[in-house]
């Protein structure tokens, strides 16, 4: 058999093939930035009217991400789950994430409330960490949401994880999340102890500014 022929023959329908998955790729990774694009909007506007009605904004910062690819498919084979984008598509709930950073405890429960009203927001899941904080000490507000996202000829559900938390939940995550999370199975009890007793002070200082804040609202 003449190898150049054979070589000449599959190399295009490889890089067809490459081409067709970067182009999927490239397509999911808009669908999650729209979805971003449009819960991060309805956060703006909330934190807006929050504070035309109410002279304070909630809403101290909002972070957001689109996962990477790698990251994405290294999630499926942690899971056992199928490594592909339709998978992913299907499996991951987390692809599109926002962490939204409120001044109070109570801001969290607000805001969290006010998206779930919205008519064209399903919640799929959602974990209070606040309430049942995470033996480690983690506390932070997750819901996992479906929003339709409008596309030229087609309208499609996109999930996107929002968290939502305090400046202080979000300073112990933090730096937790660089000392310890998804590396550190192996760290010793002294250190996973620092760490919660951290965790109970933060928790702490998080509940005496929500008191002052409230004192401080009854002046006003
Ligand atoms: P994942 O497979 O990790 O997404 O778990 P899950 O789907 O059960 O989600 P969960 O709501 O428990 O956590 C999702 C995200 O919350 C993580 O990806 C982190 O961003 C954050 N998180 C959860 N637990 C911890 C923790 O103990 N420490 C820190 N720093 N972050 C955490
Ligand atoms: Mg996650």
């Amino acid at each position: 058999m003449d190898k150049s022929k054979a070589v000449s023959t599959k190399v295009p329908f490889i890089e067809e093939n490459i081409k067709e998955e970067m182009q999927e790729m490239q397509e999911t990774l808009m669908v999650y930035r729209a979805a971003i694009k449009e819960v991060s909007t309805k956060l703006d506007i909330l934190d807006y009217e929050f504070k035309v009605r109410r002279q304070r904004n909630p809403i101290e910062y909002m972070k957001s991400r689109v996962k990477l690819p790698d990251s994405i498919m290294g999630k499926l084979r942690r899971k056992g789950l199928e490594e592909s984008i339709e998978s992913a598509r299907k499996n991951l709930n987390d692809i599109a994430g926002i962490r939204v950073v409120c001044s109070f405890v109570s801001y969290i429960y607000e805001i969290a409330d006010m998206l779930k009203k919205q008519d064209d927001i399903t919640l799929i899941k959602e974990k209070d960490y606040i309430k049942n904080p995470k033996p480690n000490g983690y506390r932070s507000l997750h819901m996992v949401l479906e929003i339709p996202i409008f596309f030229s000829d087609h309208v499609e559900p996109v999930r996107i994880e929002v968290q939502i938390r305090t400046i202080a939940m979000d300073f112990w995550a933090s730096l937790e999340h660089k000392l310890y999370y998804k590396s550190g199975e192996g760290n010793s009890i002294h250190i996973k102890n620092q760490l919660k007793e951290c965790a109970d002070i933060i928790t702490e200082t998080d509940m005496r500014m929500q008191s002052i804040q409230r004192e401080v609202e009854k002046l006003n």
